[in-house]
């Protein structure tokens, strides 16, 4: 190691320390379970149902950064959504600490929106505990839209206290911990192609 790499570390020790921290999962720790073609077809048949449902209105789409970043991008440009739509986003984060497990939700950008009297089309990355779209829901709610419905890309089947389901889940799976297409764990992974599961589960 040469001196200047040492002064370095002498002098800035937590720094260096935190770049080199890596999450404790990796790759290899997960597995294909959603094919992106598979993706693409089913958002192109909710983008059938959606359009069905909300024919003459034009539609407020408001994206919950960051998991939802493929869903609403592909299901805008869906040949299949034949509505007009305006794209609006907030920001949402729950998990804790260890990129697993549920924590606190906390919400940016609700306050600055106006969606009173707007046909709304709220898009998640995925129903889990349903803690943060019901928390989210009850936000944009105040501001009396004519309608709020939920599109999520992946939906997990379980039982929920609060939202039992989305209005327009892509998929439904199994209870386990997924990755990709927009989903994080410790903020990696949203690029993957696909939806990948933690293997052994
Ligand atoms: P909920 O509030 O428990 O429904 O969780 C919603 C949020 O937790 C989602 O918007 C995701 O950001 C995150 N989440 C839940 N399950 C998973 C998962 O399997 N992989 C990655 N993130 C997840
Ligand atoms: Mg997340």
């Amino acid at each position: 190691m040469n001196h200047r790499v040492i002064l370095a570390l002498c002098i800035f020790p937590a720094p260096i320390y935190c770049m080199e921290r890596t999450a404790d999962l990796t790759i290899n720790d997960f597995e294909p379970l959603i094919y992106q073609e598979v993706i693409q077809e089913n958002i192109d048949k909710k983008a059938e149902e959606i359009s069905r449902d909300h024919e003459g209105k034009s539609l407020t789409i408001v994206m919950v950064m960051k998991g939802a970043i493929h869903l609403v991008s592909d299901l805008m440009r869906s040949k299949n959504l034949k509505v007009p739509v305006t794209l609006e986003c907030i920001q949402a984060s729950s998990y804790g600490q260890n990129g697993t497990e549920p924590g606190t939700l906390n919400l940016f950008g609700a306050d600055r929106l106006n969606l009173k009297d707007k046909h709304v089309l709220l898009v998640d990355d995925i129903l889990d505990t349903g803690e943060t779209l019901s928390g989210i829901i009850k936000q944009l709610s105040k501001q009396m839209p004519a309608s709020l419905k939920t599109c999520v890309l992946l939906q997990k089947s379980k039982k929920r206290k609060n939202l039992e389901h989305a209005d327009y889940p892509i998929f439904t799976i199994s209870d386990a911990f997924v990755i990709g297409y927009g989903l994080d764990y410790k903020e990696q992974f949203r690029n993957l192609h696909g939806i990948w599961i933690k293997k052994g589960k």
